[in-house]
């Protein structure tokens, strides 16, 4: 991926809003506080997150799914974002998220507050390819470990071609109609945005992912983060 914005790919005006669904309690990097409120290098994640998005150009509105009872310290936090409360599940909050987006938005991007350090290029890069056609658009990466399924046992049933997969990242990038019909018409609970779209049967476009784009779940990552900010 390209360090900066091309002139070519910024859009004639701002026509994407970001869901960040912030409402997770941050069970697996633990410190007793909600994990989008957890401070790296004196601010919170989700400060961090809704920083970089701020500086894609196509973003025109930041839409976060707080903890229910942070809201209104969410909101002091980030006086330009629109806050609403979470649900209980990641998915519940995104849906929560996008119905405060206005008409007249008709790209929607789904982002992990987790995700505190994912490049601003990440996000203009997958904006670009929803305005390009594609309906629902994810950034992954190469899977680099050898993988094996595996039963309850812990016996191992077969080595999986590495080679057909790809670890998958946010934001992830919507025609707005075709996420709303996926979360209105989803039956289970789905891990990603993506994942209910596919059970729509409706295609999913990849765009290369990013190392900085990772997920801060578990106590080291927080350490790898700190260590990309001194980058
Ligand atoms: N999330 C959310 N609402 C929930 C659960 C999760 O908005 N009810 C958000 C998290 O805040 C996070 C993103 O979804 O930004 C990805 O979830 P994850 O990394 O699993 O975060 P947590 O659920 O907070 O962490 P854990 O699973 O370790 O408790
Ligand atoms: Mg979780």
């Amino acid at each position: 991926m390209s360090s900066h914005i091309e002139d070519r790919d910024v859009p004639q005006h701002r026509d994407v809003a970001v869901l960040v669904p912030a409402a997770g309690q941050g069970l697996r990097l633990g410190g007793g506080v909600p994990k989008a409120l957890r401070e790296l290098a004196g601010q919170p994640l989700l400060v961090h997150a809704c920083a970089r998005l701020a500086q894609a150009p196509s973003v025109a509105l930041i839409v976060v799914a707080a903890p229910a009872d942070q809201v209104d310290a969410v909101r002091e936090l980030l006086p330009d974002a629109t806050v609403v409360p979470g649900g209980a599940t990641r998915q519940q909050s995104v849906a929560n998220a996008l119905a405060a987006v206005p008409a007249g938005i008709d790209i929607v991007l789904v982002h992990d507050a987790a995700r505190a350090l994912t490049p601003p290029e990440l996000v203009e890069s997958v904006a670009a390819a929803v305005r390009a056609g594609h309906d629902a658009v994810i950034p992954v990466l190469p899977v680099v470990d050898t993988v094996k399924r595996v039963d309850a046992t812990g016996a191992v049933l077969e080595t999986v071609d590495r080679a057909a997969l790809r670890v998958v990242q946010t934001p992830q990038g919507f025609r707005r109609g075709v996420l709303a019909k996926a979360h209105a018409e989803a039956a289970s609970e789905h891990t990603d945005d993506a994942g209910m779209v596919e059970r729509l049967g409706l295609p999913v476009y990849c765009v290369p992912g990013s190392d900085h784009a990772l997920k801060i779940t578990r106590p080291l990552d927080l350490a790898i983060a700190a260590a990309l900010l001194s980058l």
